[in-house]
């Protein structure tokens, strides 16, 4: 997961849920990934103080992302908050985590997990690098431009995959495989071609979809119930997919810690607000 001050208080509930309805809270690392803030210095300390003070016994690693990595590669997409360097944390996980490291389960900071998150870690991933839930009812093509479409050459990249979208809020991830395809390098390829010719509106997504779509191994719904947050424009309220549900996702405008401080949730933000354990803290003061 990243931990930024600006979602700290979804990413310490997240942490929390999953500990909570772990089998085995005891057998899971977590690896962190913080940004360095230049006008707090010490930040990387605090943050491990914050941590440690509220999960006492939490096996996990701090790494920190140099932002400039990405800086020059993004664009601007439809929604500041998805233009934020750490938002394209996830495209490094193979550099920054250990090379000892064979797998990880990627999670966004707006999500609270309520099923032992086991079950997820256990999915045999075939030949993929890479497991998700796949929304093959989605319209595909909203996720590119006339431009990308209209492109042969760009269009070819699906040709032999019946691509699907997924979230890549959620995902299992084969670092051993990831490193051996060189995948950070074919996702930045097409952030390069996004600079240059405004293939999609998205952020971070639509390279995941460019080069994984049609390629994931397909994870039950359960694990991402997403779209809580609502849409990128609004924020309305959205009620959940039909199914059982392992993992509640609020992706889209909508935060339930902003929601609820405004007095004006949700029905569903009510499902949060067990896992907010910063709600009086003194922390969010001077951010
Ligand atoms: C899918 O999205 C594209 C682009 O936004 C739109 O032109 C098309 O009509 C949509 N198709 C369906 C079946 O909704």
């Amino acid at each position: 997961m990243t931990f930024d001050v600006i979602y700290l208080r979804g990413s310490i509930a997240g942490v929390f849920s999953v500990l909570q309805h772990a089998s085995c809270p005891e057998n899971i690392v977590f690896h962190l990934i913080v940004t360095h803030h230049h006008h707090h210095h010490h930040h990387s300390d605090d943050l491990r103080r914050t941590i440690t003070s509220t999960f006492p016994y939490l096996n996990f690693h701090l790494y920190h992302f140099d932002t400039n990595l990405v800086r020059g590669k993004i664009s601007s997409s439809i929604r500041r908050a998805l233009d934020q360097p750490l938002n394209y944390a996830r495209i490094y996980l193979a550099d920054l985590l250990p090379s000892t490291v064979s797998r990880v389960i990627y999670f966004d900071s707006d999500l609270i997990v309520v099923d032992d998150v086991k079950k997820l870690w256990d999915i045999q991933l075939g030949d993929h690098v890479l497991g998700a839930p796949e929304y093959c009812h989605a319209n595909f093509t909203s996720y590119f431009t006339a431009k990308f479409w209209s492109n042969a050459a760009f269009t070819a990249s699906f040709k032999g995959r019946r691509a699907c979208y997924f979230n890549t809020g959620v995902m299992v991830i084969d670092l051993w495989k990831w490193r051996e395809g060189r995948y950070t390098e074919r996702l930045e390829g097409w952030m390069r071609i996004q600079k240059r010719h405004r293939i999609y509106e998205l952020g971070s997504l639509p390279p995941f979809l460019l080069v994984f779509a049609g390629d994931v191994e397909g994870v039950e719904h359960r694990w991402n119930q997403h779209g809580l947050g609502g849409d990128n424009l609004h924020g309305l309220c959205r009620d959940l997919h039909p199914g059982p549900v392992s993992l509640l996702h609020w992706s889209g405008k909508g935060k339930p810690w902003l929601r609820i401080d405004s007095k004006r949730p949700c029905p569903l933000d009510s499902l949060w607000v067990p896992y907010d354990l910063f709600r009086h803290s003194s922390l969010f003061s001077d951010s």
